[in-house]
Parts: structure tokens; C-alpha cells; sequence
């Protein structure tokens, strides 16, 4: 029995998870603790790289503590420390990889410096247990959108496309602003949507013309196609039908998001996809993916909402992969790397 601790801070949560790696590699969750800068944020339509180092600072100890409390357990407890070392904001991972470094020295302990991005995959596995190899994850957050083709989790992930602009999640966080809506913008666009008609406005499916690239995303084009039209009823004086907006937005990006997932998947032949990251959350695309994916014969893997947006538990369960696959723990040198690629799942 292995007990890891997952610490994650490369964005606006800082997240301490802690999971119990069985001798059969099965992998149990015993705490996942998050604190969110969120709030700090709000004002500013986006996360400010500086507030939120500052928040990771004062919320890293605390958050410890609340999660060993949770799982019942001591720092001595602990066997391994998995931390995210990339991608996201270099100040911010800096406090998660600062804190492991000395707690894994104090300890005595392995360290990982691991990808976050593996971590959002390797989240699933919580849930609904090992991945089938080879897998498909689609991860959309508001930093990434991408398809990954997994073949292990631990030590084999392969990029098979991504946006070329904004993330899923970015789009989202913009239209609400056009709509005057609070951030980040996923949870009211997506309730704004569910009173509005998806076919009111025809917005565009970026990337989904013949020769366009098949794999990418793009939602540039969408969020300046929704400002220019609210734009346009602004300026005729005629009020914004909010609801409908919403739901015509959220169609295009579901319509784009699952399309695509669903072809790369029949392209590699891959039966299993897991989406994954704050954007999974989402109502619509959900209910569209189950929809394609059963119509394909794909089965569809979504944590639970807890799970998708960024936390500790997807880390520590990424570590508990790694140990028990052998692989060579990280240097007490570890970097960061703000733009660490997702292949490389860990340092
Ligand atoms: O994974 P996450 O918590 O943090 C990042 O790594 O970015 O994702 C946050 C993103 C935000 O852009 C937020 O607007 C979006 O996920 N989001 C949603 C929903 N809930 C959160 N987007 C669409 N529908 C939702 N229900
Ligand atoms: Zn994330």
C-alpha cells in the first residue's frame, strides 16, 4: 500500500489530493481539497498571473492541512509527492513545486514533476478505473483544448490536434462578457442556454471546411462572430435575446467539439473517449457526445464535474500511475515549464 499526494497550482486553484495506490494498481481517493482565486479574478475577465501566485502562496499550507485531515492521515503517511510542473502560469507552478520540493525533502520521499495535462486524463481513472489502451481525450479547459491519443497514461500520450487560437473554455469566458454575464462565463452561458433556442442564430463552425485542418480547433472566429452581432442589435437598438445567444454559441462549440472527437476517434480507430477539464462540465456537450458517441459505437468517459476542473486528486492519481509503473522519479532540480509539451508526462 502507497500513499501519494498530488499538489497542483498552475492555474487559479490550488488543489492537494491524496490517493492510496493498492497492490493491485488500483487507485482509491482519500481526499482532494481545492481553494480557488476565482473570486480575485472576477473583476478582471481573466485569471491575473500575479494574484494568483500570491493566492497559491497564502492557500497552499491551509489546504495541506484540510486535506490530511480529510483522508485522516500525517505528512509521515506519506510515501510519494506528485506535483505539477507544466504547462500553465510560471509563477503559479512555481509555489506547487517550491512546496513539493520541501516537503519531499523533509520526508525523505520521491518527487514528480508531472504534466498537468496527463493529470486531467489521468482523473478518469478515479472513476471509472483504468483507461483502455489505446484511449482518446479531449481535453477542454480555459487554457486548453486538444485531442490526445493515449496509449498509457503514465508514459505514452500523443497530441492529435489542438486549438490554433482560443481555448473552449477562452471563448466561453468572452462571450459572457459581450453578454454581460459574470465569470468565468461556462456555468451562466450554459444555464442562459438552456431557456434559449440553439437554432436561432447560424454561428460559425470554425476548421470544419474540407480541406481545414481535421483534427484542430478554432474559436476566434466564433467569439468575434457572436461580439459583431450583438454588436450589430446593439447598434439597430434592438435589445439582445441573451438566452438565445447562449444557446447558439453553445451549439457551435458542442456541435465542433464532439464532431471532431467523434472522427479523430473513428479515424484511429479508438472506442474510448474521456473528456475532460472545467469544459466537460458542460450540459450540451455532454448530451451531444453521448448522443455521437453511441451512434459510432464509441464509449464515453466523463468524470464527474468535481474531477474535470483543475484539482490535487488528478496529480496524486497521475504520481500513483507513475509509481506503479516504475518510472524514475524527478531530480530535486525539477523546473518548471510553463510550456512543458504533453508528451512529456513527467520530468
Ligand atoms: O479546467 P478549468 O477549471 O481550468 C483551466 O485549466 O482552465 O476550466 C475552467 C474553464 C472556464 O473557462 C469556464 O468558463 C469553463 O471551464 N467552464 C464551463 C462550464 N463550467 C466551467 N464551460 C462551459 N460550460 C460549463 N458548464
Ligand atoms: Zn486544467
Amino acid at each position: 500500500m502507497t500513499i501519494i499526494l498530488g499538489i497542483e497550482s498552475s492555474c487559479d486553484e490550488t488543489g492537494v489530493g491524496i490517493v492510496r495506490l493498492g497492490a493491485d494498481g488500483s487507485v482509491e481517493l482519500l481526499a482532494d481539497e481545492v481553494a480557488s482565486s476565482v473570486e480575485q479574478h472576477a473583476r478582471f475577465g481573466g485569471v491575473v498571473p500575479e494574484v494568483a501566485s500570491r493566492a497559491h502562496l497564502e492557500a497552499m499550507v491551509p489546504t495541506m492541512r484540510r486535506a490530511f485531515d480529510v483522508a485522516g492521515l500525517r505528512l509521515s503517511d506519506v510515501d510519494a509527492i506528485a506535483v505539477t510542473c507544466g504547462p500553465g502560469l510560471a509563477g503559479a507552478l512555481l509555489v506547487g513545486v517550491s512546496a513539493a520540493k520541501a516537503y519531499a525533502l523533509s520526508l525523505g520521499v520521491p518527487l514528480y514533476g508531472v504534466n498537468h495535462l496527463a493529470g486531467h486524463v489521468a482523473a478518469d481513472t478515479l472513476e471509472h478505473g483504468a483507461l483502455p489502451s489505446p484511449s482518446l481525450a479531449l481535453l477542454v479547459s480555459g487554457g486548453h483544448s486538444q485531442l490526445l491519443r493515449v496509449d498509457d497514461v503514465a508514459s505514452r500520450i500523443t497530441e492529435i490536434g489542438s486549438t490554433i487560437d482560443d481555448a473552449a473554455g477562452e471563448a466561453y469566458d468572452k462571450v459572457a462578457r459581450v453578454l454581460d454575464l459574470p465569470y468565468p462565463g461556462g456555468p451562466p452561458i450554459d444555464k442562459a442556454a438552456q431557456r434559449g433556442n440553439p437554432r436561432a442564430i447560424a454561428f460559425p463552425r470554425g476548421l470544419t471546411g474540407p480541406r481545414d485542418a481535421r483534427h484542430d480547433f478554432s474559436f476566434s472566429g466564433l467569439k468575434t462572430s457572436v461580439a459583431r452581432w450583438v454588436e450589430a442589435q446593439e447598434r439597430a437598438g434592438a435589445a439582445i435575446p441573451v438566452d438565445d445567444v447562449a444557446a447558439s454559441f453553445q451549439e457551435a462549440v458542442a456541435d465542433v467539439l464532439t464532431a471532431k472527437a467523434v472522427r479523430a476517434a473513428t479515424d484511429l480507430d479508438i472506442t474510448t473517449l474521456i473528456i475532460s477539464g472545467g469544459v466537460a462540465a458542460n450540459s450540451r456537450l455532454k448530451q451531444l457526445a453521448a448522443e455521437r458517441c453511441a451512434a459510432a459505437g464509441i464509449t464515453l468517459r466523463v468524470p464527474r464535474p468535481r474531477l474535470c476542473t483543475d484539482n490535487g486528486a488528478m496529480i496524486a492519481a497521475l504520481g500513483a500511475h507513475l509509481v506503479a509503473t516504475g518510472v524514475t522519479p524527478s531530480s530535486l532540480d525539477l523546473t518548471t515549464d510553463p510550456a512543458l509539451p504533453v508528451s512529456v508526462i513527467s520530468v
